[in-house]
C-alpha cells in the first residue's frame, strides 16, 4: 500500500516537475500606481518612459520610515491571458516592519537599479530608518537574473499596503508583463 502511494507520488511529482522546468523570462514594466494617505511619500514624478518601458523620474520619502511606526504587507495577482481578470497568487507577504521588508525584497531590484547609476538610494543595503529625501530614478529596466526561476507568464501585479501606527498609509501597485525570453 505505502509503495503504491510512493509510486503515485513520484509519478505526480515528476509530471509536475516536467511542467515546471525553469525557462528564462523577461519582465517589462506595465504600470506603476501609488496612493499615499497622509503624505508619507510622493511618487508623482515617476514615469514609465519609452518603448523599453524604463522607469524614470524621482521619488520623495517625506519622513524617516522606521520599523516602530511603519509596516506593510503585499499580495500578488496574475492574469495569464491579459483578459483583465486577475487571480490572487498563493504567495503573500505577511505584515512586516518596513525596514525588515525592504531588506528582504529590495535586493531583488539591485540588478535593475544600480546605486549611483540608476538610483541614489542604497537598494542593495537599505539603511534603517529608510531616510527621508528625494531620490532619482534613471532608465531603470527590470533585470530578472536573481528572481525565482519559476514564474507564471502573463501580467503580474504586486500590491503593497502600507501602514503607519496601524493606520492605512497608502498603497503601491506595480504591474509587469512576464514573457519567455526570445
Ligand atoms: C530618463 O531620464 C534621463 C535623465 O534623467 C534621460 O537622459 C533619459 O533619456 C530618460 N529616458 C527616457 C526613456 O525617457
Ligand atoms: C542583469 O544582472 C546580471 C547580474 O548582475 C548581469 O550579469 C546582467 O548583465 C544584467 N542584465 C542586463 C540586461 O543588464
Amino acid at each position: 500500500m505505502s509503495q503504491l502511494i510512493l509510486c503515485i507520488f513520484i509519478l505526480l511529482f515528476s509530471k509536475a516537475y516536467m511542467l515546471l522546468i525553469p525557462e528564462a523570462y523577461d519582465a517589462r514594466l506595465v504600470s506603476f500606481i501609488s496612493l499615499s494617505e497622509g503624505g508619507v511619500w510622493d511618487v508623482s514624478k515617476v514615469r514609465i518612459a519609452g518603448r523599453e518601458r524604463k522607469l524614470n523620474g524621482s521619488i520623495s520619502i517625506l519622513e524617516d520610515l522606521d520599523d516602530e511606526q511603519f509596516s506593510f504587507y503585499a499580495e500578488a495577482y496574475t492574469d495569464r491571458e491579459g483578459s483583465g481578470r486577475y487571480k490572487k497568487l498563493p504567495y503573500t507577504m505577511p505584515m512586516t516592519p518596513i525596514c525588515k521588508g525592504f531588506n528582504m525584497y529590495l535586493p531583488y531590484f539591485a540588478d535593475s537599479a544600480k546605486f549611483g547609476v540608476n538610483i541614489d538610494f542604497p537598494v542593495d543595503h537599505p539603511p534603517c530608518p529608510l531616510p527621508k529625501g528625494t531620490y532619482y530614478l534613471k532608465d531603470i529596466l527590470l533585470n530578472t537574473s536573481k528572481w525565482p526561476s519559476l514564474m507564471p507568464r502573463g501580467y503580474m501585479k504586486g500590491v503593497a499596503y502600507f501602514f503607519k501606527n496601524g493606520e492605512n498609509a497608502g498603497v503601491v501597485q506595480v504591474t509587469t508583463h512576464v514573457v519567455d525570453r526570445d
